[in-house]
């Protein structure tokens, strides 16, 4: 099993990575496609990208050819027992961008993590160990608002809202923000939403056109309102309807793999530059930053 990067390659002064959640309670929007794909732009662009899949379905592992077996260590382990390091969780998929797996059992930690004290923030503790090893870490949330996404809320610095430009998507995304807000108050001061990534989208329909517009007129009516989703915004390009798109975890790839000249790697790619390009500069390049001091500025 390959390992996480050694804890002494990243420059000492590393700055954490940048933490990223992927969730919409609604199921089969696109979380676990645009996580693996997102990150394997990221990983393509010279970031090194942690992928954690924290859904039972464990889908996203899929996408790097991975089987799980009964006595690899998962995500589980992470949540259940703090006997292992973080790093032995940690599995390289390709160069730059690593992943830890999920399994079925992931399920059965809803309910006891609730019995737990503090249960909120044991994903946090736990990666603490090797967030100054990545540059950046996705986290495919499961389609619910429930134990392990309000840890992956309680770890993150922003949200992205995978969802289709359909009405019922706006009712969800309030539903959303609410917990975000919860979240942001109680937990985590420094969660805010980046905002909402339109996946298999189809340009031409009229109803989509109106609900693209209508969640830009939602965002722009909380610029300045102190609110976590004040910067947030429908980011461009959406994602098209691309069938290459499915087809590629059936083969254990990538879009990047797969077919890097279709259309869905086309958005992946500019979708990730679009979000690196609203990091901060100390954070869009941090390696470059922590290496010529930057970070102090
Ligand atoms: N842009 C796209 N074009 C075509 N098919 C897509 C696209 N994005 C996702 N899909 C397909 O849609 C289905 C749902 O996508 P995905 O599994 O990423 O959603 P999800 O939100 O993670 O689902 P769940 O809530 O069950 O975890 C999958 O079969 C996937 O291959
Ligand atoms: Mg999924």
């Amino acid at each position: 099993m390959k390992r996480a990067p050694a804890k002494s390659s990243p420059p000492p002064t590393a700055p954490p990575a940048r933490v990223i959640a992927l969730l919409n309670q609604k199921g089969g929007v696109g979380k676990t496609t645009s996580t693996a794909n997102l990150g394997a732009a990221f990983a393509l662009g010279g970031l090194r990208t942690l992928v954690v899949d924290l859904d039972p379905q464990s889908n996203l592992s899929l996408h790097f050819g991975h089987e799980p077996t009964p006595d690899q260590p998962t995500v589980r382990d992470l949540f259940m027992s703090d006997e292992l390091a973080a790093r032995e969780l940690v599995r390289q998929a390709r160069p730059n961008l690593w992943f830890i797996p999920s399994d079925t059992e992931l399920a059965l930690v809803e309910g006891e993590l609730a019995l737990q004290p503090n249960m909120q923030h044991i994903l946090a503790q736990r990666l603490a160990g090797v967030i100054t090893d990545f540059d950046v870490i996705l986290l495919d949330c499961p389609p619910s608002l429930g134990v392990l996404t309000v840890n992956a809320l309680t770890f993150a610095d922003d949200v992205v809202v995978p969802t289709q430009a359909q009405y019922l998507a706006l009712r969800g995304l309030e539903k959303l923000l609410e917990t975000v807000l919860l979240v942001n108050r109680a937990l985590n001061p420094k969660l805010c939403v980046a905002g909402v990534l339109l996946c298999m989208h189809e340009s031409q329909s009229s109803h989509g056109k109106a609900v693209v517009e209508e969640m830009d007129q939602y965002f722009a009516k909380y610029r300045g309102s102190g609110l976590p989703w004040q910067d947030a915004s429908v980011l461009r390009p959406p994602v098209r309807r691309n069938i290459k798109l499915a087809e590629a975890p059936s083969f254990g790839q990538t879009i990047f793999d797969y077919a890097p000249l279709c259309a869905g790697a086309a958005d992946y790619r500019a979708l990730a530059n679009e979000l690196r390009a609203r990091w901060t500069p100390l954070r869009e390049n941090p390696r470059e930053a922590a290496t010529t001091g930057a970070a102090a500025q």
